[in-house]
């Protein structure tokens, strides 16, 4: 039941109000930036001026100045004066760009996505955003997806952990406080497994996988308290999602309890009828209304629609006001009746965007991103030693490309030149060959192959770093890839580079996981930047330089080549798996390994720990495990200690290893500490093949360790 005044306004609106407050549409359609044309996309929605009046929300219009005035004109001609909702994707920062989601999975620090959120919505709320479209909770097992960037990773666990950190920095205790907003979890269900890694392409789950891996990260977002949920654009199982009854109604709302808003994705209910699932505009609207879907972003076939329908008895009242019941709630619960405008204010916007205390956030959570995937006593750099002569050459050496998607309105960025200097002040810094990769999204894969020159002016440096990697504009939506390798001419600077004897230092700028076996080789250490946000350069030269020491540990697995994805920890054994006999009939490939080239979990630091005293104990709450870590170098360092259970043996296959558990220690040099982690029964429940979480007793091994490859195993039984 919603407040009486939800319920008032609900019986006095008029049919058209309902189905305007259940459609959104851009910043364009309310004539501030451009003025009403109706011949342009106004038109091709079908759309006449007199419906703006009803609309409900808008998306992606930023500035208080703006949106103020805006919201102004708006509620003066709303019937009702019922405000409009300001929604936007506010994905990984706003004017301070923190690193991409994939990124801050790695930190395996879900306080540092809460940071992050907390930081975005301070300065968008002051910008008139009142609810963002994040965090994405979408689990990811190809890296050959471009949306893989903006997912925390591969691991339900993880994925669950960080996406109710983001709810939380987003929402704080109550999205109607100054400088929070309201939450939105997407793209409800399961986008991340698109059929070859291509973005919206087919995706066919079963119940057990589903609910077993992808569902978990979604879960705890609303469970979080996240106000709203996305549909997505993938069908799910022959169905389109949105369309889902199954997702929406018995999973999301009758089993969750998700009293929330969903939005359908952009044009999303549209495209039922590209699917071939609706054959009209007007089945279109019933079937994403039926589903449970309040809100149509950029389509119309509501409005359309919703009179026909509703005369036709194919749709009811009741449905419509169910929808509308939530996205008023929705509007006041932000308290947007009492104060339409929210945070947006001018000065504060101002004030906020990029100020200090949150750029030195962003390269707080910067480097626990990163992850160190090799060295071979390069790193860290002596940044007090005179005249170290560093080289820096490829595409990201001086580049401000490097907030990676969704990044806003973000500028100023520290690029890795500016990082450098700045920590190396007494070095002398040499660039060459570091012209900008083009984007294949705009037909270009290579730089241009300047490595011999290159090779000349950098052969008497002491160390060369090589920032190579992938265009921001080729990861994220509608940006998926087969090729994961470096361009030609970045694999040929590299393997020149490391002809000249020097020690080279590969920085990977991307948005996934890139297939760097090739180079790997020519490479005496590897750092995994990512897209770091406005201080990626900073937080490199923190890390390059030892003034952190990196603690970031992979959250998704790197592919030896891209003919092994999907490649992840957590899968099935199969009934043969390689090393359970001699000869031929094992599962493997020929020509590869089975394992990933990194695997989850994994990451280095200029620190060494050692595990020891390991104990494995049942106790009648479950499992009890202790685990001494020392610090057994002289540099200080966090140590990610990860635990996983292997259930031996279940009504249905058990994933050979899940992460149950991780907790960070800090370590001064020789500090010893003892780490304990409790595994409940209801830690250990799945899904059956009814459907049902259980939990079966048995037999289980547990495993402690720095990565899902190197862990210390032992094994219990636990009963019911
Ligand atoms: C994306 C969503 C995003 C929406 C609004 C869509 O294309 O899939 O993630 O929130 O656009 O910008």
């Amino acid at each position: 039941m919603a407040s009486k005044r939800v319920e008032e306004l609900i019986s006095s609106m008029s049919l058209e109000e309902k189905l305007g407050e259940m459609t959104q549409l851009a910043p364009f359609f309310f004539g501030v930036d451009e003025s009403m044309d109706l011949t342009g996309p106004m038109a091709e929605l079908g759309l006449q001026e007199e419906d703006i009046k009803y609309i409900g929300s808008t998306l992606n219009s930023f500035g208080a100045e703006k949106n103020i005035a805006m919201q102004k004109k708006h509620m003066a001609e709303q019937p009702h004066g019922i405000p409009l909702l300001f929604m936007a994707d506010v994905i990984h920062g706003f004017r301070t760009i923190f690193p991409i989601p994939l990124a801050m999975g790695c930190s395996f620090q879900p306080a540092a996505c809460e940071k992050a959120a907390e930081v975005a919505a301070k300065e968008s709320t002051a910008a008139g955003i009142q609810l963002t479209f994040a965090p994405m909770a979408d689990l990811v097992r190809d890296p050959r997806w471009g949306r893989v960037m903006e997912s925390p990773g591969e691991d339900p666990y993880l994925n669950a952990r960080m996406t109710e950190a983001a709810v939380k920095g987003f929402q704080g205790e109550d999205p109607r406080e100054k400088g929070r907003m309201a939450a939105c979890v997407k793209h409800f269900a399961g986008y991340g497994a698109a059929e070859g890694g291509r973005d919206y392409n087919t995706v066919d789950l079963s119940d057990g996988i589903l609910r077993e891996f992808y569902l978990p990260a979604y879960h705890a977002g609303i469970d979080a308290g996240a106000k709203m949920v996305m549909t997505s654009f993938n069908i799910m199982n022959r169905i389109p999602a949105g369309a889902s009854k199954m997702l929406f109604d018995q999973i999301l709302r009758k089993e969750w309890g998700f009293t929330g808003t969903v939005i359908s994705d952009f044009a999303a209910a549209n495209e039922t009828i590209i699917h071939g699932y609706a054959k009209d505009g007007a089945e279109a609207a019933q079937r994403y209304i039926q589903a449970g879907c309040d809100i149509e972003m950029m389509s119309s076939h509501y409005i359309h629609h919703g009179k026909e329908l509703l005369e036709q008895g194919k749709l009811s009242m009741e449905e419509i006001d169910r929808s509308v019941r939530h996205i008023l709630t929705l509007k006041e619960e932000l308290g947007l009746f009492e104060n339409p405008f929210k945070d947006a204010d001018p000065e504060a916007e101002k004030a906020l965007a990029l100020c200090d205390e949150h750029r030195a956030a962003a390269r707080d959570v910067a480097r626990k991103s990163v992850v160190l995937l090799k060295n071979e006593g390069v790193l860290p750099l002596d940044s007090k030693k005179k005249g170290l002569k560093i080289g820096l050459a490829g595409p990201f050496a001086t580049s401000r490309n490097v907030l990676g998607g969704w990044a806003g309105t973000g500028s100023h960025v520290s690029t890795l030149e500016m990082g450098m200097q700045e920590m190396f002040p007494d070095a002398e810094l040499v660039t060459a060959m570091t012209e900008e990769l083009g984007a294949m999204q705009e037909g270009i894969f290579d730089v241009e192959d300047r490595v011999e020159e290159t090779c000349k002016a950098l052969r008497n440096c002491d160390v060369i770093l090589a920032a190579v990697g992938e265009n921001p504009m080729d990861t994220g939506e509608a940006a998926s890839r087969t090729c994961l390798r470096l361009s030609p001419n970045q694999e040929k600077l590299l393997y020149e580079l490391h002809k000249l004897g020097k020690p080279v230092v590969m920085i990977l700028f991307s948005g996934r996981p890139l297939e760097i076996r090739p180079v790997l080789p020519y490479a005496d250490a590897v750092v995994q930047a990512w897209f770091l946000g406005t201080e990626a350069g900073t937080a490199l030269a923190d890390i390059l330089s030892g003034a952190y020491n990196p603690s970031g540990r992979l959250s998704i697995s790197f592919p030896q080549t891209v003919g092994q994805i999907p490649v992840y920890y957590n899968h099935y054994r199969t009934g043969r798996p390689l090393g359970s006999a001699e000869g031929r009939y094992v599962s493997r490939y020929l020509d590869c390994p089975n394992e990933p080239l990194f695997p989850f979990g994994y990451g280095l630091s200029y620190a060494r720990y050692q595990y020891s005293g390991f104990q494995v104990a049942v106790d009648q709450d479950g499992i009890l495990t202790k685990v001494t870590v020392e610090n057994i170098s002289n540099t200080a360092g966090v140590e990610t200690v990860q635990c996983y259970t292997h259930d031996l043996a279940g009504s249905v296959v058990r994933p050979v290893m899940e992460l149950k558990a991780f907790q960070q220690v800090e370590l001064a040099p020789h500090q010893k500490q003892g780490v304990t982690f409790r595994i409940t029964r209801e830690m250990l429940r799945f899904p059956n093949d009814r459907s049902e979480f259980v939990f079966e007793p048995g037999e289980f091994e547990i495993m402690v360790g720095h990565s899902s490859s190197e862990v210390l195993t032992g094994k219990v039984s636990l009963d019911a």
